[in-house]
């Protein structure tokens, strides 16, 4: 007899997702041309589609958020400048240093409180012009901020922002990767935060399901450049069409749902913080992330996530005694409930295996 396959709860993060079956067709019947020579009528469509929804004037498809930051960090400053960032952002930590190694650029850090950087903290943090000093051209934010575990930069902190950028002569740029969360929590149209930026980018390839793909989006020069550097930085792709024609689903079709992600998020918050030894901050749940520390269970992480993963729970580690969850398409109510017996169960062995 065969046993049934046990299923696995990978909330490590949305990144996982898989493609619907309409992107699956859309791929399959996509009208394609060669998209380095501006022929592939799919990829035009996503573009226009893209700069539509984010009301700007241009958009490029770009293979992932990575490229698509380093692209628009080119774009924004020059070899030399100063850029200012939040400590915790995907830029700094996660991107392989090409900020610096590919960009040329000096990232100058600026601790943001649950991942926004206070407008004071950037004018206090711009030097006047002096010999000595690199000279500051870019401010860049996250939004939704993922170490922080999703939370949102919300567009009244983001006008702070631009009017600080406005005021020293700086260019004001968001990574997006997870902006439509943001837009759906606050049920507000996304151009509320694009409006602020100069320039951005979103992912179609995290909560909205896409296989592969990021989008840049800002005015018509900025994306000509961009579309440049994409092809030195080996970016340029043939018959993109077959990514693009899931993206254009994505954008149709899978924004709206991620409210059913973040309720599902908030359920699991509840869940574990009522789990004596876990601690969650409930304030900086906002939308499809769940950060938790375990340092009052006194067990290494390895084993925690071990545990868990016999369990059939996979999750993230973000730094010491801190491990996250991610809700995303594919995750439902009741494996969000399977997650949360789950923790209870492996933290009541842990505790009486402590007791003993
Ligand atoms: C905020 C943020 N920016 C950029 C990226 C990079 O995206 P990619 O993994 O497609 O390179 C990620 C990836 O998780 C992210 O969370």
């Amino acid at each position: 007899m065969q046993m049934p396959r046990k299923e696995i709860i990978d909330l490590r993060s949305d990144t996982v997702t898989l493609p619907t079956e309409e992107m699956l067709d859309a791929i399959r019947h996509a009208k394609l041309g060669d998209d380095v020579y501006g022929e592939d009528p799919t990829v035009k469509k996503l573009e226009e589609m893209a700069a539509e929804k984010m009301g700007k004037e241009a958009a490029l498809l770009v293979t992932s958020g990575t490229q698509a930051n380093l692209v628009s960090l080119m774009n924004n400053a020059k070899r030399g400048d100063l850029v200012f960032l939040e400590a915790e952002s995907h830029i700094y930590w996660y991107e392989g240093g090409g900020i610096s190694s590919i960009a040329g650029l000096l990232p100058w850090l600026i601790k943001g409180d649950f991942g926004a950087i206070n407008p004071e903290d950037i004018e206090a943090a711009i030097r006047p012009k002096n010999i000595h000093f690199p000279e500051p051209s870019l401010i860049c934010i996250e939004n939704t901020h993922n170490r922080y575990g999703g939370t949102i930069v919300t567009p009244s902190q983001m006008r702070a922002i631009s009017e600080v950028a406005k005021k020293h002569g700086l260019k004001f740029y968001m990574d997006g990767a997870r902006i439509f969360n943001a837009a759906v929590a606050l049920r507000i149209d996304v151009k509320e935060f694009t409006r602020h930026v100069d320039n951005l980018m979103f992912c179609l390839s995290k909560s909205l399901s896409c296989p592969v793909g990021s989008v840049v989006v800002g005015g018509q020069q900025f994306i000509d450049r961009a579309r440049k550097t994409r092809k030195v930085l080996g970016g340029g792709m043939r018959q993109a069409g077959i990514i693009a024609a899931a993206g254009i689903v994505a954008l149709e079709k899978m924004i709206d749902r991620l409210e059913e992600d973040h309720r599902n998020a908030k359920q699991l918050a509840e869940g574990i913080a009522k789990i004596t030894g876990v601690k969650v901050d409930l304030e900086a749940v906002q939308t499809n992330m769940v950060r938790f520390d375990i340092s009052n269970l006194g067990v290494p992480d390895e084993l925690f996530v071990l545990k868990l993963k016999e369990n059939n729970v996979l999750v993230s580690t973000m730094a010491k005694n801190s491990l996250r969850m991610v809700t995303h398409r594919g995750i439902e109510k009741v494996h969000i409930e399977k997650a949360i017996i789950a923790m209870e169960s492996i933290v009541k062995e842990l505790q009486s295996k402590k007791q003993a």
